[in-house]
């Protein structure tokens, strides 16, 4: 058996030799692509595929039949927004998350990027505290948890919207449910995105939303850059000059944004929540082992293309 780990943004060190070492226990080959710059790299390596690990990387149909081998796809990460699951469903090809690996590390830049951005990037100036603040989280999946764990901890006042009206967890985590997504951008200082991308999703943070948020707003992505009505949100926040957009997704006309918004649009370079040698290590292992325990007992547990 041979599983391809395609990885754009390379997962550390640590976490490639344990991949190696499950897949040496199944006897199992490892085949590893980092730091790919062509699709056409990635279609040569998938040839003699049977399962590949990937990350953002992107598993359309091209992909998928350039390997004709292939029979499991697993996203060392939460969102498979990245692979066509049609595709793989039409070839009987499984894929697979690795739900809530990563997710401390996320919510951890949320707080890097929160506060660098309220201390006004320490340019000698006086910030202010993110102690006794309202945090509104948009959704409360596993990166959503962690934020507010770690909010908790801080002395904010958290609360919640669920977009699948499932508010149970919020509720049992002892945490103000909004009814609305409008309510959650009114009545919140910091609102932080979990939601996923998906057709009903894409462009749904819009620019009647962001107007809304209160004074000295900060609206926080670590989520996915598609999810932003980008007119909307260049628009609003050129008109209120009080909010600040801090995220780990550049948006797509990245220059206009920096032209538009100047230090009140914060960055990452390279999507960078996820990328931390223990969720590497967790997704990646997570990997590994979910292709082990698929080849080996069928187990399907994280299939997303039911
Ligand atoms: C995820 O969906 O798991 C995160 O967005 C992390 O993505 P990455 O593995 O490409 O860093």
């Amino acid at each position: 058996m041979k599983v391809l780990i395609a990885t754009e943004k390379p997962f550390a060190q640590e976490a490639v030799k344990g991949i190696k070492d499950i897949l040496d226990t199944a006897n199992y080959e490892m085949l590893l692509l980092e730091r790919y710059t062509e699709k056409a790299q990635l279609l040569d390596a998938v040839k003699v595929a049977d399962a590949l690990i990937i990350r953002s990387d992107k598993v359309d149909s091209e992909v998928m039949d350039a390997a004709p081998n292939l029979k499991i796809v697993v996203r060392a990460g939460a969102g498979y927004d990245n692979v066509d699951l049609k595709a793989a469903t039409e070839r009987g090809i499984v894929v697979m998350n690795t739900p809530g690996q990563n997710a401390n590390a996320v919510a951890e830049l949320v707080f890097g990027m929160l506060i660098y951005t309220i201390r006004n990037r320490f340019d000698g100036t006086s910030g202010w505290e993110l102690m006794g603040k309202k945090l509104g989280l948009l959704a409360f999946g596993a990166v959503a948890q962690n934020v507010a764990r770690i909010a908790h901890g801080m002395g904010m006042d958290i609360s919640s919207y669920s977009p699948l009206n499932r508010p149970q967890k919020i509720i049992d985590a002892g945490y103000h449910v909004h009814e609305s997504i409008q309510d959650l951008f009114k009545y919140n200082q910091i609102v932080s995105l979990h939601i996923p991308s998906t057709p009903e999703t894409r462009g749904s943070i819009t620019y009647d939303l962001i107007m809304s948020m209160r004074k000295n707003g900060v609206l926080v992505n670590t989520a996915r850059q598609d999810i932003i009505d980008e007119e909307g949100l260049i628009r609003a926040m050129t008109e209120r000059t009080d909010l600040h957009y801090v995220t780990d997704l550049k948006l797509k006309d990245h220059e206009r944004a920096i032209e538009a918004l100047g230090d009140r649009y914060l960055f990452t370079p390279k999507k960078m929540g996820a990328q931390t040698k223990e969720a590497n290590v967790n997704a990646g292992l997570a990997a590994a082992q979910q292709i082990v325990d698929f080849f080996v007992d069928g187990v399907k547990k994280y299939q997303v293309n039911k």
